[in-house]
C-alpha cells in the first residue's frame, strides 16, 4: 500500500530515515521508511502483514501520531558500483537510498525478489533494476546494501565477505527514541540501538544469528491480535 501523508514536520527527512505511524491512541506504533518527501509531508509503502497494517488499510483516514524523521540518514557518498538488495517492506528504503546514491554519481543495480513492486521500481532511473528468483552475487562491486529481510542480509554478508556491506536489521521498535531497548542488537564487540544508532549498520559487524532468533518474539501475540481484528471486521460487515 502506497500512502501519501500530510505531515509538514516530516518534509525535511533525509534518505534512509524512518517515521513512526500510530493510527489510534491504542494502536501499535509502526516504523516505516520514508519513500519521498513533499512540501507538506511524505510518502511511504506499507506491507499488509498483521493487525496494525490491516487496521490502517481498513480504517486509515488520519493518524493519531506521526513521529519523525527518525534514525540517522544513510551515509550517501560516492562508492562506485553499488548493488542494492531489497525485500518486502524494504523497498521504500531501497528507493530513497538508491536515489541519493545515484545523485552522488554511483552506478546503481537494484535487485528485488517480489513481482509486486515492479510498477513502482520500473519508474526509477537506476542503472539496472533486476527481478531475481534466487540470490546471487555480482562481480566488481564496491558496496552492497540490504534492506527488508534479516536472512537476506545474513546471506549477502556471507556472499561478499570482503566487500563493504551496509544493512538495516529488522527488529522490534517499541519507542523508537532510545528508551525501551527493544531494538538493541549486537554490533561488533558492543550493543547498539537500531532506532537511534541506526537504522543503517556495517552488516559484517552484526550478529545476524541473534537478530534472526529474536524475529519471532511476539509472533503468538501478533497472531492473536490479527485473529481478533479479523473477527471484529467480520462482525462489522455482517451488521452493515
Ligand atoms: S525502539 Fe525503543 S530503544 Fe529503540
Amino acid at each position: 500500500m502506497l500512502l501519501r501523508i500530510y505531515a509538514p514536520h516530516i518534509s525535511d527527512a533525509k534518505a534512509g530515515q524512518f517515521v513512526i505511524l500510530q493510527l489510534k491512541e491504542d494502536s501499535e506504533r509502526i516504523p516505516v521508511f520514508v519513500l519521498e518527501t513533499f512540501q507538506d509531508g511524505f510518502s511511504c509503502i506499507l506491507e499488509i502483514v498483521g493487525r496494525s497494517t490491516l487496521e490502517i488499510k481498513e480504517e486509515g483516514e488520519e493518524f493519531y501520531y506521526v513521529g519523525g524523521p527518525l534514525g540517522k540518514p544513510f551515509p550517501a557518498n560516492y562508492y562506485g558500483k553499488v548493488v542494492l538488495y531489497s525485500k518486502n517492506w524494504g523497498v521504500a528504503g531501497a528507493i530513497s537510498v538508491g536515489r541519493a546514491l545515484k545523485e552522488m554519481g554511483n552506478h546503481i543495480t537494484l535487485v528485488y525478489f517480489e513481482e509486486v513492486f515492479t510498477d513502482i521500481l520500473k519508474k526509477e532511473k537506476f542503472d539496472e533494476v533486476i527481478l531475481e528468483k534466487d540470490l546471487k552475487a555480482y562481480k566488481g562491486v564496491d558496496l552492497v546494501i540490504t534492506v527488508g529481510d534479516n536472512l537476506l542480509s545474513k546471506n549477502v554478508s556471507d556472499m561478499y565477505p570482503s566487500v563493504r556491506h551496509i544493512a538495516t536489521p529488522k527488529v522490534y521498535m517499541l519507542c523508537s527514541v532510545g528508551l525501551c531497548l527493544s531494538c538493541r542488537l549486537k554490533v561488533g564487540d558492543g550493543y547498539s540501538l537500531a532506532c537511534t544508532d541506526g537504522p543503517w549498520f556495517d552488516a559484517h559487524s552484526i550478529d545476524w544469528e541473534e537478530v534472526i532468533k529474536k524475529e519471532d518474539t511476539y509472533k503468538e501475540e501478533e497472531k492473536i491480535a490479527l485473529e481478533e481484528y479479523l473477527k471484529k471486521l467480520a462482525s462489522k460487515r455482517i451488521s452493515a
